[in-house]
């Protein structure tokens, strides 16, 4: 290790407060205890091994060089095709779709070509951790939003409280994580004529497009004509297609939008890894895999959600991503950090505090767990959590 000396100059953070997520602290924490880690959001299964023939075979076939710096246009060809069947937009492969190195690339990139020093950006709270540093390190100013306490539906009065002449972009996440709540067409509709009389543009995350349950359909800005002229799409074949550690997604808008958008991705990752993007677009001509996930979901939902129930714990409802939120408060009145700190330590099984994706920290004694897990592994976490 090369330890700074006197003559290491000391750097002015751009991101004074950022620390350690709390996904890597529980993460650790759960290794430390031996505990089942429903904490970070990912699968504990492997993905369709046709996907890694796919991949595999692109690799052997020499796919291995640069690809162009939107990415190879038979994916952005398969992401254009799979959009327009399931939301009825035509998105043009050629200019209006970009491969990124998973939808994190895509939001910060989104962010930095349309933020200007002094803009402000509404997030609405829970949500994601990326999105306050993206707006820091574009010079913007994160205006938070609380979503409706219980419901975590979206606070249209105070949305629209919240526009200023400032305002440069809202970032709207559905289905949504920690919530696992998902908006509706009403919702969209709601959120168009807020934005009708404004320039403000909207970057919609979607990651979890395809996790939605109950027969209810995914309301992708997509299908909506007059919120998709103004919006970034971004997903993530990642969550999609159960390889969170590819990091590889997609970003979709207006060729105007995009034309910024690609200025910055290029001398940002300038381009995504080729053999990858092959064998997904070589995988993505059967859409079994992707029209068959709400139900693969569902099932563990299903079974996760019961089991809760035969728990202290009570289990919120569920209604898209791979999150199942619970209230703890007829167990414990300690602030939801030390509760999941304790629920590792004691109990064996790691959760996320809501708390945490709050720029406020609201406390509402309640937390997140992830059921990406093989039945194996959410039984186990069930044994134990009946024990609390
Ligand atoms: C709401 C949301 N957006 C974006 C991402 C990042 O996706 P990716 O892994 O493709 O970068 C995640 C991952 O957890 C997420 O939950």
């Amino acid at each position: 290790m090369t330890t700074a000396t006197a003559r290491t100059p000391a750097i002015t953070s751009r991101l004074p407060n950022v620390g350690t997520t709390i996904f890597t602290v529980m993460s650790a924490l759960a290794q430390q205890h031996g505990a089942v880690n429903l904490g970070q959001g990912f699968p504990d299964f492997d993905c369709d091994p046709r996907l890694l023939d796919a991949v595999s075979a692109a690799m052997r076939g020499g796919l291995n060089q640069y690809p162009p710096m939107a990415g190879v246009p038979v994916l952005r060809e398969a992401v254009a095709a799979k959009i327009e069947s399931l939301y009825g937009r035509r998105y043009d492969a050629g200019s209006e779709i970009t491969i990124t190195a998973g939808a994190t690339q895509a939001i910060i990139t989104a962010i930095l070509a349309i933020v200007h020093p002094g803009d402000e950006v509404i997030v609405l709270d829970p949500c994601y951790d990326s999105y306050e540093p993206n707006i820091e390190l574009a010079g913007g100013r994160a205006v938070h939003v609380p979503l409706v306490p219980g419901t975590f539906r979206p606070d249209f009065a105070r949305i629209a409280a919240a526009l200023s002449p400032k305002t440069r972009v809202i970032i709207v996440n559905t289905p949504h994580n920690p919530s696992a709540t998902v908006w509706t067409a009403q919702d969209m509709q709601r959120l168009a004529e807020l934005l009708r009389p404004t320039d403000v543009l909207l970057i919609a995350d979607e990651v979890y497009e395809h996790m939605v349950y109950d027969g209810v359909r995914h309301e992708s800005v997509a299908r909506h004509e007059e919120l998709a002229q103004r919006a970034f799409i971004v997903s993530s074949f990642g969550k999609t297609y159960h390889v969170t550690g590819w990091k590889i997604g997609f970003v979709a808008a207006p060729a105007s939008m995009m034309v910024e958008f690609r200025k910055v991705h290029q001398f940002n990752v300038f381009t995504v890894n080729t053999p990858v993007q092959h064998g997904l677009a070589a995988y993505m001509r059967d859409p079994g895999p992707h029209l068959g996930l709400a139900m693969f979901y569902q099932r563990k939902r299903d079974l996760f959600a019961d089991g809760l129930r035969a728990t202290r714990l009570r289990p919120l409802p569920s209604a898209g991503t791979y999150f199942q939120c619970a209230d703890y408060s007829r167990i414990s009145d300690e602030p939801e950090r030390a509760f999941c700190e304790r629920l590792t330590r004691e109990t064996g099984v790691a959760a996320i505090p809501m708390s945490a994706f709050y720029a406020d920290a609201l406390e509402q004694r309640l937390i997140r767990f992830c059921f990406a897990k093989q039945t194996t592994t959410l039984e186990l976490a069930l044994e134990r959590l009946r024990r609390l």
